[in-house]
């Protein structure tokens, strides 16, 4: 199974970067105390595919996620969308901070690929 190694030295907080992992884009984003903060107040009650943002995440500065939008596989646009998230301009699906599913057409939020920290300042993919 291909694994990919990122150094996350090189993403500035407030910033996505974009990797290829297995032909897939996989978006990670560097978030923001404002931003994690945002993703945890969050009532997921009221989500569609409810699930909280800890659940989503292994250190909360570090959003990991396939860039496939779950309607019919679009990669979405980073920093857009009325959630602060992501967008996908295919048939308008508006994804949060998250990466959770808000508005739009999509069913799911955008899926979680394996990956672990194996040391400070290194992500592993897959
Ligand atoms: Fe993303 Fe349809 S593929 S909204």
């Amino acid at each position: 199974m291909a694994k990919v190694e990122v150094d996350l030295s090189s993403i500035p907080e407030g910033k996505n970067v974009i990797i290829k992992w297995r032909g897939k884009p996989v978006f990670i984003r560097h978030r923001t105390p404002d931003e994690i903060m945002e993703a945890n107040k969050v009532d997921i009650s009221k989500l569609r595919d409810p699930q909280p943002d800890a659940e989503r995440v292994k250190k909360p500065e570090w959003l990991v996620m396939l860039g496939i939008c779950t309607h019919l596989g679009c990669v979405p646009i980073g920093e857009a969308g009325d959630y602060g998230g992501w967008f996908c301009p295919c048939h308008g699906s508006h994804y949060d901070i998250s990466g959770r599913i808000r508005k739009g057409p999509a069913p799911l939020n955008l899926e979680i690929p394996e990956y672990e920290f194996p040391e400070e300042g290194k992500l592993v993919i897959g």
